[in-house]
């Protein structure tokens, strides 16, 4: 593990880009806004810049819309390394910022399954 906190294992403005879906599907249908996503979305705002973590070069934490897997959700997604996610509460924000985020390490126990979809 490294202490590195300049996640860059990109060429891009940042080193990681995490996008949260807060997006409502009307009409009844599951959406990541109804599990919750604003809390996720939030505390990852607040951990990354606690930790020193946002900026150019490092961490961009972003809201999305429908990312068309709802049926996942609450979804995020990091790049550049392309690993879906799904959450439940704080701490599993805590860890995908510390772990992935932070160290490039993937969380394997709140990874978004492949073949969920909308
Ligand atoms: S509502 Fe979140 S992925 Fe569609």
């Amino acid at each position: 593990m490294s202490s590195n906190t300049q996640p860059s294992p990109s060429t891009g403005y940042y080193g990681r880009h995490i996008f949260f879906c807060l997006n409502e599907r009307k009409g009844g249908e599951d959406s990541c806004a109804r599990h919750d996503a604003q809390a996720g979305f939030d505390r990852c705002k607040s951990r990354v810049k606690e930790a020193g973590l946002s900026g150019p070069g490092k961490v961009r934490v972003n809201k999305a819309g429908c990312l068309d897997r709802c049926a996942g959700g609450p979804v995020a997604v990091v790049y550049p390394e392309a690993v879906w996610y799904t959450f439940v509460d704080k701490e599993d924000i805590d860890e995908i910022v510390e772990s992935h985020l932070k160290n490039g390490e993937v969380v394997e126990r709140l990874l978004l399954p492949k073949d969920v979809g909308r």
